[in-house]
C-alpha cells in the first residue's frame, strides 16, 4: 500500500475553494487502487471537510499541533481537537514550521503527544544543503534521533517519516532529489532507527519523500527510491497533475 500525503499549506483562500479542491481530489483518488491518501488542509477547513466526508478514499491530516494536550496556548491546536475532528495524522517538524521556531525539542514533544493520543505524526526531516563531505547525514541523524527521543520502540509502529531536503521544496521536478540519492537516504534512515530501537519494527516505518514531486519525477522516485510514498505540496493543488503522479506509482 502506497501512502500519499497531500499538504495544501496555506491554500486555497476560501472554504468554497477548499470544498472544490477536495471534491476534485476525491475524483482523482477514485481512479487509483492501492494508495492510502491523507489530505492536510489548513485548520479552518479541516473540521468541515473531515466532518462531512463519509467516503473511504481519504484520511485527514493536520499541518501542525501543539505538544501539550491542553492549556493556555493562544493560536494553537491540540491533538484532542484533531481527534474530535476525525483527524488521524499530523505533520510535525515541517521545514516551514522549523523556520519559524519549531525546535527539535518541540518536535519530540509533539511526536510523543500525538502518538499517545492515537494520531499518527508525519515527522519531517531534511537538510538545508548537501555537501560532498556528507555532513547532511549527521544532520539527518540528529533530527531523527531528537524527533523520536520520547518514543518507545513499539511506538515506531505509529509514526511516518518524511524525508524532505529543504533545497528541493517548492521547486520543480528537475531540482528534486534523484531516486538513487533517495534510496541511499532510506537505507540510512532505517540504519539510524535500527541502531537506536533494534530491527524489530523498522521495516514497517513508512518513509516518504517530499520536495517537488511532480508527474515528471514521481514514477522514478517511487520505483527507485525505496520509499512507501510521497509528501506532496504544490502538486496537490492541481488535480490533473496529481492524477498523473498517482498513475505513475
Ligand atoms: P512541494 O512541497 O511539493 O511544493 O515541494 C512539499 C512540502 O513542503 O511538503
Amino acid at each position: 500500500m502506497r501512502l500519499i500525503v497531500l499538504n495544501w499549506k496555506m491554500y486555497p483562500d476560501s472554504l468554497k475553494g477548499a470544498r472544490h479542491l477536495f471534491k476534485e481530489t476525491v475524483k482523482v483518488l477514485k481512479t487509483v487502487r492501492g494508495v492510502r491518501t491523507v489530505v492536510c488542509p489548513p485548520a479552518p477547513y479541516l473540521h468541515e471537510l473531515a466532518g462531512r466526508y463519509r467516503g473511504k478514499a481519504v484520511s485527514f491530516g493536520a499541518q501542525g499541533v501543539h505538544g501539550e494536550l491542553r492549556g493556555a496556548h493562544t493560536g494553537e491546536i491540540s491533538v484532542l481537537m484533531l481527534k474530535d475532528a476525525r483527524v488521524r495524522f499530523v505533520i510535525v517538524g515541517h521545514s516551514e514550521r522549523r523556520a519559524i521556531g519549531e525546535t527539535d525539542e518541540m518536535v519530540a514533544g509533539k511526536v510523543g503527544t500525538a502518538v499517545r493520543a492515537g494520531v499518527t505524526p508525519i515527522i519531517c526531516i531534511g537538510e538545508q544543503v548537501r555537501s560532498d563531505s556528507g555532513e547532511h547525514f549527521v544532520f539527518i541523524k540528529n533530527q531523527l534521533l531528537q524527533a523520536t527521543s520520547l518514543l518507545a520502540k513499539e511506538e515506531l509502529k505509529k509514526v511516518v517519516i518524511a524525508y524532505e531536503p529543504i533545497w528541493a521544496i517548492g521547486k520543480s521536478a528537475q531540482d528534486a532529489l534523484t531516486p538513487a540519492l533517495m534510496h541511499e537516504m532510506s537505507i540510512y534512515i532505517r540504519k539510524v532507527l535500527a541502531e537506536k530501537f533494534g530491527r524489530e519494527f523498522i521495516e514497517n516505518v513508512p518513509i516518504l519523500y517530499g520536495g517537488s514531486v511532480e508527474p515528471k519525477n514521481s514514477g522514478a522516485l517511487m520505483h527507485g527510491g525505496d520509499i512507501s510514498g510521497f509528501l506532496i505540496g504544490h502538486t496537490s493543488l492541481d488535480p490533473q497533475a496529481l492524477k498523473e503522479v498517482l498513475h505513475s506509482l
